[in-house]
């Protein structure tokens, strides 16, 4: 049976559509547009959520266009509208919820709320090649940091997390302290080409437990981007002329270190073999080859989010929903609003009758 999708994503600064299809066990995307917001909220030095809410509104209704000309098939023939309704800003969710259900209403096609974060985990369903639950996944992005298990059953367990900034969030502090351009991390990236990652040291935050130790599995990075801070002032002060692509590379290599290790401790602790790496950060091409290096040396397999899928787009919420419709909840609730936040744990309460927000 082959199953269609329209897919919408405005949890943030990218306006995205995409109408994805599955069929023989296999997804094929119809279309795929994403409209970024990134120049613009660049001079702001981070996303401007009533600007994001705004420009979403704006460029809606030409990108559903675009994508359903694109596609060859009308609204009302596919066997689903979806949208993400959690996490994400607020106003800026609304936009692609409300469409997405008026657009259900009119074409009396069900509803789907996707969990931004079952929307990263999809992406890897995207590659070409991709392993079978059990496994392993390291979501990292611009809001999140978290090591999830999928379980047979596709429920998740959240093992590890971080517990101030997000290692997105810490490429975006760490590239305006260079004066380098939002968002940090491909800006960081593309200088830290050129620099030396074992320069300098920044330490590899760590997060106690209150019974003795540490969490083995936990982040912190806000201490980090305080050691680039306190770096850059004395380096300043000394009326030096600022070493960017070797702090960018150091920091760049410091980060990659600890994800790459904690996620590998975490999945041969779990006896799990196979280990997945999504969101925004999964993108970072040092990190991709680090966890590629060390995972073999472990014999864990990796599995990466192709590059075009792991920063936000709508054809991993259409692969999201997807996998929803296959499954015995099939369809949210109109009643469903949206949520800045809620727990991925509880992304079945989704499709409950009297829906959780
Ligand atoms: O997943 P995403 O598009 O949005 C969220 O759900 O947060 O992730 C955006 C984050 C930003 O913090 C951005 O700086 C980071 O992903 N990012 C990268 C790279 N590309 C995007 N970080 C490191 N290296 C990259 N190449
Ligand atoms: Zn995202």
């Amino acid at each position: 049976m082959t199953q269609t999708v329209l897919a919408l994503e405005t949890s943030c600064d990218e306006t995205a559509v995409a109408v994805v299809q599955f069929h023989e066990e296999k997804f094929k995307i119809l279309a795929n547009f994403i409209a970024s917001q990134a120049d613009e909220h660049a001079q702001w030095g981070g996303v401007v959520p009533e600007i994001a809410s705004r420009r979403h509104l704006e460029k809606m209704p030409f990108l559903l266009e675009k994508a359903i000309d694109q596609s060859g098939i009308s609204i009302s023939k596919v066997n689903a509208i979806a949208a993400t309704v959690t996490p994400g800003l607020t106003g800026a969710l609304l936009v692609g919820s409300i469409t997405a259900r008026t657009l259900a209403c009119l074409h009396k096609r069900p509803f789907l709320g996707i969990h931004h974060l079952e929307g990263h985990l999809s992406s890897i369903y995207l590659a070409k090649q991709h392993p079978k639950p059990p496994f392993l996944v390291l979501l990292v992005s611009g809001g999140h940091t978290e090591l999830i298990k999928v379980d047979i059953e596709h429920k998740y367990k959240r093992l590890g997390r971080s517990h101030d900034d997000a290692a997105g969030e810490a490429f975006d502090k760490v590239a305006r302290l260079l004066g380098l351009s939002y968002p940090g991390g491909p800006a960081i990236q593309k200088i830290a080409k050129y620099g030396d990652p074992k320069k300098f040291l920044f330490p590899k935050g760590r997060v106690s437990n209150p019974k003795g130790g540490f969490y083995p599995y936990d982040f912190s990075f806000s201490g980090l981007k305080t050691a680039v801070f306190r770096k850059i002032d004395k380096l300043k002060s000394e009326n030096k002329k600022l070493p960017i692509e070797d702090i960018a590379a150091s920091f760049e290599n410091v980060v990659a270190e600890v994800l790459v290790e904690r996620s590998l401790r975490c999945a041969l602790d779990q006896d799990l073999n196979s280990l997945v790496l999504v969101g925004g950060v999964a993108a970072n091409e040092r990190l991709r080859k680090m966890m590629l290096e060390k995972a073999a040396e472990k014999s864990i397999n990796i599995a990466l989010a192709p590059m075009e899928f792991c920063t936000d787009n709508a054809a991993m919420i259409g692969a999201a929903a997807l996998l929803r419709l296959s499954s015995t909840r099939n369809q949210s609730s109109m009643e469903l609003g949206v949520s800045a936040r809620w727990p991925l744990e509880k992304s079945d309460l989704l499709y409950a009758l009297n829906p959780p927000f």
